[in-house]
């Protein structure tokens, strides 16, 4: 597909009636972002819709969020692929990266903004939980470079503003924007850092892949779009960043100036605690003239975060699985992102080669990804089905000899199932459920397929109401 802009997808989508806008104006610390959490909370996937605002109290700017994720139809048009395609679309992206190319002017820097002027109260930046989160919160992607290699990371990082003109940045002390800003602060020099708010589709979603450290997010973004990224270079720090989006905000982390982060409200659907992060010191604003501040919604699952981050790393995980380690079988991944996304419950859909087969894929994945769950299947289920899927753990799983605990797979400090051992969050297990086939258990007990070909004449001469096959349905016919 062509690079498509936040600007386009925000129209396309809009048409589709996945985007509403809301004319009346709206008070940043609390409406948007519970309007967002009612949109998540009260309505079903297929009625989900992204909300542009377009006048917030005390700010110039328009608001957006959801976009992107609030469903997995949205989300594949902003990869301009239909759902069945999305993870197919990331397995190639990643196969055929493109690197970025360098311009010299840019969208992204219509208007500048530096020091003092610089005001991040002149972004219409939302309290997320209002009641809870103590600030107003930044989620977007954190651009970082190492400054060795110069090599840069995208990953998108939470970040709460303490006042106009500094931060504190959610950077997880295991990540790749920690690894990358030490590479400055531990020779006692500032770490560039920026916020790329607005980006194209394609560059918001390879900053939530989880991708080895080294790999670039904007060559595979690239790779996504069939075209380069074009970069410019920041106006105040060394760093490139993407020159269609709408906002960058270009900081410092301060060698050894820690803050308070937090509570934020977390992706398990409870407040996170207090931790100490790193500082940031914002050092410029750009924008283009007419900017949209665009935002993730995260927190109470399901979310845009974790519809973001369980499509994409489904993806991710397909390529892993048969292009990495050599799993040709493996014919599907879903993540289930009614809980963490990234951490949640993974499906998995192969052809297993041996009796161990799907068991060992399981355990593999158990403990090379952050996923709690993994339920493996055959290509005969419907992984995205709960229905199908319940069907086949009666049908295809002995838990005396079809589950397995791997215990110790993870720091439990983002599981409140955990318990504390002396204070602190104690060791995370994982769960693998095989339930793929075990013996020849014979044909299916529905009439043959051409009887029930036959039958769907019947059933419209007879006036019943009208119905689109399942695949769930469809699945057991091709088999009956
Ligand atoms: C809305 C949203 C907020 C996120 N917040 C954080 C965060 O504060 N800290 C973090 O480590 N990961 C966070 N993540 C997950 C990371 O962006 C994701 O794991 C990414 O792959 C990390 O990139 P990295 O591996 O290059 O560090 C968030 C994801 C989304 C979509």
């Amino acid at each position: 597909m062509p690079s498509l802009s936040l600007r386009n997808l925000i129209e396309v989508l809009e048409q589709q009636q996945r985007v509403r806008r809301v004319a009346r104006t709206v008070d940043r610390e609390w409406e948007p972002g519970c309007l967002v959490k009612w949109m998540y909370q009260a309505l079903p996937e297929s009625e989900r819709f992204g909300l542009l605002f377009e006048s917030v109290k005390g700010s110039e700017f328009r608001f957006a969020t959801g976009i992107i994720g609030s469903s997995r139809e949205a989300y594949a048009t902003a990869l301009g692929v239909a759902p069945h395609e999305i993870n197919e679309k990331w397995v190639d992206g990643l196969l055929h990266p493109i690197e970025p190319i360098a311009v010299k002017d840019a969208v992204c820097q219509e208007v500048v903004r530096r020091g003092a002027d610089a005001r991040l109260s002149d972004l219409p930046i939302p309290v997320w939980t209002p009641g809870k989160d103590p600030a107003p919160y930044i989620t977007t992607l954190v651009l970082t470079k190492n400054a060795d290699t110069g090599v840069p990371n995208m990953g998108v990082y939470r970040t709460q503003v303490r006042d106009d003109h500094t931060v504190v940045v959610n950077l997880n002390p295991a990540g790749q924007g920690t690894r990358n800003t030490h590479t400055y602060t531990d020779k006692g020099r500032p770490a560039p850092i920026a916020w790329v708010v607005g980006a194209d589709p394609a560059v918001l979603l390879a900053a939530t892949a989880k991708l080895p450290y080294g790999q670039s997010e904007a060559s595979v973004a690239g790779g996504l779009t069939g075209e380069p990224i074009p970069l410019v270079k920041a106006k105040t720090i060394d760093l490139m960043v993407p020159a269609h989006a709408e906002f960058i905000i270009e900081g410092e982390v301060i060698p050894g100036e820690i803050g308070n982060e937090g509570p934020f409200g977390e992706f398990c659907g409870y407040m996170g605690g207090v931790g100490p992060r790193p500082v940031v010191r914002i050092t410029a604003i750009t924008h283009r003239r007419d900017a949209i501040y665009y935002a993730f919604a995260s927190q109470m699952p399901p979310s845009e975060s974790t519809v973001m981050q369980g499509l994409t790393n489904a993806g991710v995980i397909l390529k892993q699985l048969r292009c990495d380690i050599g799993e040709p079988t493996v014919a599907d991944v879903h993540i289930d992102y009614h809980f963490g996304g990234a951490m949640g419950h993974v499906l998995i859909a192969m052809q297993p080669r041996d009796a161990a087969h799907s068991k060992r894929t399981g355990c593999l994945v158990a403990n090379m990804t952050g996923l709690k769950r993994i339920t493996m299947l055959d290509t005969d289920v419907d992984i995205r089905d709960p229905e199908h899927v319940d069907w086949a753990l009666n049908a295809r799983m002995n838990p005396a000899t079809d589950i397995v605990i791997v215990d110790a797979a993870q720091y439990g400090h983002m599981d409140p199932s955990v318990r504390p051992v002396a204070g602190k969050p104690g060791p995370a297990s994982k769960l693998v459920l095989d339930a793929t086939l075990k013996q020849d258990a014979g044909p299916f007990s529905l009439p043959s397929k051409d009887y029930m070909n036959r039958a769907l004449e019947t059933w419209k001469a007879a006036g019943l109401p009208d119905f689109a096959i399942p695949k769930r349905a469809q699945l057991r016919l091709d088999r009956s």
